[in-house]
C-alpha cells in the first residue's frame, strides 16, 4: 500500500521532531508492505512572518488533494495579539473537518522512571473539536444595571449540536471497541471490557450539556457497541476521580472545553509533555500531532523528546486502519523507555533527539 504523508513542522522544536517522525515511517519493517512518500508543507508563525499567511492555501489544498495522512509539529503563538495572525491549528481543523481530537495517555512502564500515579494508566480522551465555547462568539457590553456606566458584561456562546455530539460519541465507541480487540489480541490473562465514559455537566447546563449527554447515550446504544460498558460522569467529579483513580478509565468522550482540560490534566499523569501524542480525526485525512508546543526554551539544542511525535505517527497509522504498523511503533517506544538508557533531558537523560530516534528505529 502506498501512502502519501504531509509534513508540517511549524515552529520551534516542531522542526526537530517532525523529521524524527518521518525517519520512523521510512524505517518500518518491509514485511508490513507499506510504502511512504512525503510532501513538505508550511504553516505557523514563522510562515506568517515570511508569507503573511499562518496557514497557506497551498498547505490545505495539498493535504486535501494528495495526502492520506499528515504530521503536524507545533506552532508558536505570540503572547500579544498580532494583527492578522490566528492559530493555524484551529483553522486547519475547521477546513479539513477534523472533528475529533484523540489523545491516548499511557504510563511509562520502566524502572528508570517513577510513575506520577500509583497504578499504571492507559486511557484515551476523545475531545469534540468543532463547537462548544470554542465557536468564539463573544461580546462585551455595558452592564445595564450600573448607572455609572463603568461596569461591563462579557458573554460567550456555548453551542452544542446533536450532529457533532453523535459523531464524537460514535468515534469514541469505535475506539473503545478497537482497544478491547487489541487487548484481547495481546492476550495477557483476562482482557478488560471496553468502556466509554460520557463527560458532561447537565445537572447545571440541562439544555446544552443535556443534549450532549442524551445524544452520546443514544449513539453508544447502537447494537454494534453492545459489548461496551457505557457510563457517564459529571465533569467536576470526573476530575476528582481522574486524579485519584486514573487507572479506572478506558475511553473518555467530552465536549470541547472539558476535553481540553481533561486531556492536559491526564498528560500530567504520565510525566512529560514530551511523551504524549494525539491525532486529529474526521471525515478524511488523519493528522498526528504531539501534544506539546514549540518549546522556545529548548529550541535549536537538539534535545527535544521525539517520543510524543513518534507515538503520534502510531496514532495516525491506527486511524488509517493500520493497527499492526502502529503496534510495531508503540512496542519499539516502550522498549526504549523500559531500558531508559537513551532518553532526553526532560526524562532525566542526556540523549539527543536523534539518538532517541535511532534507538527506537533499531527496535522496530
Ligand atoms: P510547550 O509545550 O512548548 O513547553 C512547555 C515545557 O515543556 C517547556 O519547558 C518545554 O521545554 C517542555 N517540552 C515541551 N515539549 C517537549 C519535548 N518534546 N521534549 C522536551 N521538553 C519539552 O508549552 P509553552 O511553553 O506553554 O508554549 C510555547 C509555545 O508553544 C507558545 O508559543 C505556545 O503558544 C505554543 N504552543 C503550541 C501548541 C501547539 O502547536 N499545539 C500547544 C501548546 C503551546
Ligand atoms: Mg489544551
Amino acid at each position: 500500500r502506498s501512502l502519501r504523508i504531509g509534513l508540517i513542522p511549524g515552529d520551534g522544536i516542531g522542526r526537530e521532531v517532525i523529521p524524527a517522525g518521518r525517519k520512523i515511517l521510512e524505517a518500518l519493517p518491509p514485511s508490513l508492505g507499506l510504502n511512504f512518500s512525503f510532501v513538505d508543507l508550511d504553516a505557523g508563525f514563522e510562515c506568517f512572518k515570511r508569507t503573511g499567511a499562518a496557514l497557506p492555501q497551498k498547505t490545505i489544498d495539498t493535504l486535501k488533494q494528495e495526502c492520506d495522512g499528515a504530521l503536524f509539529g507545533a506552532v508558536s503563538s505570540p503572547t500579544t495579539k498580532v494583527a492578522g495572525y490566528s492559530s493555524p491549528i484551529v483553522a486547519m481543523r475547521k477546513s479539513l473537518s477534523l472533528y475529533a481530537n484523540v489523545r491516548p495517555c499511557k504510563t511509562v512502564l520502566s524502572p528508570a522512571f517513577p510513575s506520577p500515579t500509583k497504578s499504571p494508566i492507559d486511557l484515551v480522551i476523545v475531545r469534540e473539536n468543532t463547537e462548544d465555547l470554542y465557536v468564539k462568539e463573544e461580546k462585551t457590553y455595558a452592564d445595564p444595571s450600573d448607572p455609572t456606566g463603568k461596569h461591563q458584561i462579557a458573554e460567550a456562546i456555548k453551542r452544542i449540536s446533536s450532529k457533532a455530539s453523535w459523531r464524537i460519541a460514535d468515534i469514541a465507541g469505535q475506539i473503545a471497541l478497537r482497544r478491547a480487540r487489541m487487548r484481547q489480541a495481546g492476550g495477557k490473562g483476562e482482557a478488560r471490557q471496553g468502556m466509554v465514559t460520557i463527560t458532561h455537566k447537565s445537572n447545571v447546563l440541562s439544555q446544552s450539556d443535556g443534549l450532549f449527554r442524551a445524544t452520546a447515550r443514544e449513539a453508544l446504544s447502537q447494537p454494534r457497541f453492545n459489548s461496551l460498558k457505557i457510563e457517564e460522569q459529571i465533569v467536576d467529579s470526573m476530575v476528582y476521580k481522574l486524579f485519584l483513580q486514573p487507572e479506572y478509565y478506558d475511553v473518555i468522550v467530552a465536549p470541547n472545553l472539558y476535553g481540553d482540560l481533561l486531556s492536559d490534566g491526564s498528560a500530567a499523569l504520565v510525566g512529560s509533555l514530551g511523551l504524549v501524542p494525539s491525532a486529529n480525526v474526521g471525515e478524511g485525512i488523519i493528522i498526528g500531532e504531539p501534544c506539546h508546543g514549540s518549546a522556545p526554551d529548548i529550541e535549536g539544542k537538539g534535545i527535544a523528546n521525539p517520543i510524543a511525535t513518534i507515538r503520534s505517527v502510531g496514532v495516525m497509522l491506527e486511524f488509517m486502519d493500520l493497527p499492526e504498523a502502529a503496534e510495531v511503533i508503540y512496542k519499539a517506544v516502550d522498549a526504549n523507555l523500559a531500558e531508559g538508557r537513551l532518553v532526553t533531558p526532560d526524562l532525566g537523560g542526556t540523549a539527543t533527539t536523534e539518538q532517541v530516534t535511532d534507538d527506537v528505529i533499531k527496535r522496530l
